[in-house]
């Protein structure tokens, strides 16, 4: 049991975020993660889980110890079933997987059910156990978009009509909702655990 804004809830909640190797939407991503670490303060448990190139581009925009520092644990892929992130998901562990921000490499392979990689792994395999994956693709609309750099500069680059139809396709799916913006997040965890001013 914890309490929160005078409300009292059953237990602590356990929830996987998997960051894969995007740039775009990285730094506000975290920013949001720290935010609902801080809402929900002792009752919610989040280990974070780095793909292969999350780790090199956590690196490139230095928040490696910015991750340590706030989440309980910090695993780095080592191939698609280990860390056991896959089967701790079908075990019950995690309430749902988060993927934010998820490159058009992990969009389009779990598009089309393609399991390679830790996150595309981690994240059918909770669909077949109907544990609900939420997906935050950089490359949602077609068009063009503005990413920071970690110098502060901007980069303009293109969404590509098909990076964005690999969106689509995900919207069709059954058991992932993919959603656009990290100001989306709060609201996520406010579903599954109580409804929570940011204070
Ligand atoms: C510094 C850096 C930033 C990157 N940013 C993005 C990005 O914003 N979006 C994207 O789709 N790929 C980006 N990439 C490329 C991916 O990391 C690459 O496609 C990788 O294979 C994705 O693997 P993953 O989906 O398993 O994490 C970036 C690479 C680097 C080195």
């Amino acid at each position: 049991m914890f309490k929160l804004n005078n409300e009292t809830f059953d237990a602590k909640h356990r929830v996987a975020w998997g960051i894969t190797g995007c740039g775009d939407k990285l730094r506000e991503t975290l920013e949001m993660m720290k935010d609902v670490k801080e809402v929900y303060a002792g009752g919610l448990d989040i280990e974070v889980f780095l793909s292969k190139a999350g780790e090199q581009v956590a690196k490139y925009y230095r928040i490696m110890g910015e991750l340590e520092e706030h989440f309980s644990r910090v695993w780095v892929e080592s191939d698609a079933n280990s860390p056991f992130l896959a089967g701790r998901l079908q075990l019950g562990d995690f309430e749902f997987l988060l993927i934010a921000p998820a490159t058009s490499n992990t969009v389009s392979k779990t598009a089309y059910g393609i399991t390679d990689t830790m996150l595309t792994n981690a994240a059918i395999q909770a669909m077949k156990a109907m544990v609900p994956v939420y997906m935050m693709p950089t490359d949602y609309r077609e068009g063009t978009t503005v990413t920071k750099l970690p110098d502060g500069r901007d980069l303009k680059l293109k969404v590509r009509r098909e990076d964005a139809e690999n969106v689509r396709k995900l919207v069709a799916m059954d058991g992932i909702f993919p959603f656009e913006r990290p100001e989306e997040i709060l609201g996520i965890f406010t579903k599954y655990i109580g409804h929570k001013e940011a204070s």
